[in-house]
């Protein structure tokens, strides 16, 4: 589905990836773990295509990306939450919502969006109870959830999640990632990025764990979860 080769991007003097390469499958949930500054959110800015690499090559779907524009790889199904809140904050959070369906390829009809943007407002009724309120006025988790969910109604086939449970209450944590869980059941692709790795080890098919730039582990949920019990990286990576 999507494939990094030998990823390289410095700020400056900042080597922020350092030849990274990973390999992401169809209909999986790849979990990427790492230490604040590790270069989590660089590497997902490089695959939506905010940030374009020095060196290196991006496939998706055995098609080169990496030198196309952002609005390009967002017409392909590629969907990235990011970590600061990007969201309209004079709109309302129905309009916020309304502006979900905005990149999708096939034009929706009125009525089918309502009934997807319901459907959003049973599944997070704190949503609902806000959706005449401007968006600026919620709280900083509540912006995440309407970010998250304006992403899934742009129906995406690969998501790109930076740090969801930021800011998020354990309870909403949950409720996000169990969200995950069902969108990959309908066949999304998804790559979540997490300091804390004990939450994205819930959902997670595989994962990598980077380290001042590079990939320094990688490995399915069994390698995971023991990389977890162990008490050096334990410390570091999981709290
Ligand atoms: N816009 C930027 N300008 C300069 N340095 C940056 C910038 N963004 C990130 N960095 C640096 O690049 C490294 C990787 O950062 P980042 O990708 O944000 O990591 P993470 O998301 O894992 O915290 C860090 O050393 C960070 O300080
Ligand atoms: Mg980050």
């Amino acid at each position: 589905m999507l494939k990094l080769t030998d990823l390289h991007v410095n700020y400056g003097p900042i080597k922020a990836l350092q030849g990274v390469s990973i390999d992401i499958e169809p209909n999986n949930i790849t979990a990427i773990i790492g230490a604040n500054g590790s270069g989590k959110s660089t590497m997902l800015s490089v695959i939506s295509g905010l940030i374009i690499p020095d060196q290196g090559e991006i496939y998706y779907k055995d098609i080169a990306i990496h030198t196309k524009p952002v609005e390009e790889r967002v017409k392909q199904g590629i969907a990235h939450v990011m970590e600061g809140r990007r969201l309209f904050k004079d709109q309302s959070v129905h309009d916020n919502l309304l502006l979900g369906f905005y990149f999708r390829n096939s034009k929706e009809n009125k009525k089918n969006m309502l009934k997807q943007i319901n459907e959003v407002y049973d599944r997070f009724p704190i949503l609902g109870e806000k959706k005449s309120q401007l968006a600026g006025t919620l709280s900083g988790g509540q912006q995440q959830l309407l970010i998250i969910s304006m992403a899934i109604l742009s129906k995406p086939q690969l998501l790109l999640l930076d740090e969801p449970s930021l800011g998020l209450a354990p309870i909403v944590v949950d409720q996000v990632y169990q969200y995950l869980e069902e969108l990959k059941a309908q066949g999304v692709t998804i790559i979540v990025s997490e300091q804390m790795a004990a939450l994205a080890i819930r959902i997670a098919d595989y994962g990598y764990v980077l380290e001042r730039g590079k990939v320094v582990g990688k490995g399915d949920i069994h390698y995971l979860k023991s990389m977890m019990e162990s008490d050096e990286m334990s410390s570091v990576y999981f709290g």
